[in-house]
């Protein structure tokens, strides 16, 4: 009793005068300042990265834009994603498990940047599975951490440390459990008016560029090509032929992530190709990113035009350009991606529009 009467003496005392009142409305104008008050907000967040960063050297709160696959059912025929001006359609083919994976992220917030990427297993789905995750995950990173402290990222560079890094990781993991699962990349990275295309292995972008000209984005990287037999025979291995060309009589790709029993003798190497396409020049209406599938039954002026005739279909024509390859007799999984580019530049007045 007297405990009672005592606090509720105290709380008369300290909390019901004039000063402690006008301290607590003091608090909540401040609380709300901060909470709703969205410059100021913004000022404390970055500030609160700039020093995690500073802290930790790493900033990886990922924000939830990336699409997945719409199922990773093993037992489906088909995959799908349409999206923005994205149009994906894949197919398991001949074979019995479907080892290609895709993913795509449209402004990027913040940055505006979008990210559209083919990874095309082999061996099994861990390491198409783990790059698409893990790459692109890094590369937002990358991006949001650049548009947060407003620094210039050099794109070509950037892509082509953090293909590496998830190869090494995927590496490190392949030595700790046996795995020997491997997977090509070919990611498309657009920003500012600029198309950055990095390729490891044989999956293959084109464009339609202005005039209706193909414009490759991409080069593959088969066992054949003079350079890559000349960096195979240097590292001691060499190529036969058996249906296709292969690594050591393995490996239909000269590059690709993973892959661990054919790394560790240097026989195929992760290194990507880098080509940069400025937009504004090239113009182009659409792109097309594809795994070997395709390419193994359409030349790159065939894919170019049948899309063209297509793009008013409801994925841009990568259904039917899938299961004309299909039809064609391809065998393997086949995975085309058709991005969109033919309103580009009126989205954006738009969305300056909407934004003013
Ligand atoms: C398709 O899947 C099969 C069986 O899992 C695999 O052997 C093959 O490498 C895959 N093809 C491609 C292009 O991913
Ligand atoms: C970006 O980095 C690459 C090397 O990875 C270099 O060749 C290129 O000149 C750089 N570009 C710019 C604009 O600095
Ligand atoms: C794109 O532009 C064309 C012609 O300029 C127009 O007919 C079409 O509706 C536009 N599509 C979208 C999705 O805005």
């Amino acid at each position: 009793m007297t405990l009672l009467a005592g606090i509720s003496r105290s709380l008369r005392k300290y909390l019901l005068n004039t000063e402690s009142i006008m301290l607590i409305c003091f608090c909540v104008v401040v609380y709300y300042y901060i909470f709703h008050g969205t410059a100021f907000w913004t000022f404390l967040e970055r500030l609160r990265i700039k020093l995690e960063l500073k802290v930790t050297g790493r900033y990886d709160r990922i924000p939830v834009t990336g699409d997945k696959e719409i199922t990773s059912e093993r037992s489906k025929a088909s995959w799908e994603l349409r999206k923005d001006n994205v149009g994906v359609y894949a197919i398991q083919g001949r074979r019995p498990y479907m080892e290609d994976r895709f993913n795509v992220v449209t402004d990027l917030e913040r940055t505006k940047a979008s990210i559209y990427g083919i990874f095309d297993g082999h061996g099994g789905e861990f390491a198409a599975d783990f790059t698409e995750k893990t790459l692109f995950k890094t590369v937002m990173v990358r991006l949001l951490k650049s548009a947060l402290v407003e620094e210039k990222l050099n794109m070509s560079q950037m892509l082509s440390e953090e293909i590496l890094t998830v190869d090494d990781q995927l590496l490190s993991i392949e030595r700790a459990t046996g795995e020997l699962s491997g997977t090509t990349a070919l990611v498309a990275l657009l920003h500012d008016d600029m198309l950055t295309v990095a390729n490891v292995g044989d999956s293959r972008g084109v464009m339609c560029a202005k005039d209706g000209n193909t414009v490759p984005l991409s080069f593959d990287h088969k066992p054949q090509n003079s350079k890559e037999r000349k960096r195979i025979k240097k590292a001691g291995g060499f190529i036969s032929f058996s249906g296709v060309w292969r690594v050591a009589g393995i490996l239909a790709t000269s590059r690709a992530l993973g892959d661990f029993s054919l790394k560790e003798r240097n026989l195929v190497i992760a290194e990507p190709d880098i080509l940069t396409f400025d937009l504004k020049e090239a113009d182009p209406s659409f792109l097309i990113l594809a795994t070997d599938g395709l390419w193994d039954t359409f030349s790159n002026d065939e894919a170019v035009a049948f899309i063209k005739d297509r793009l008013d279909e409801p994925h841009y024509g990568a259904k039917s350009l899938v299961l004309q390859a299909y039809y064609r007799g391809s065998l393997d999984n086949i995975t085309v991606m058709v991005v969109n580019l033919r309103n580009r530049t009126a989205v954006k007045v738009q969305r300056k529009g909407s934004l003013a």
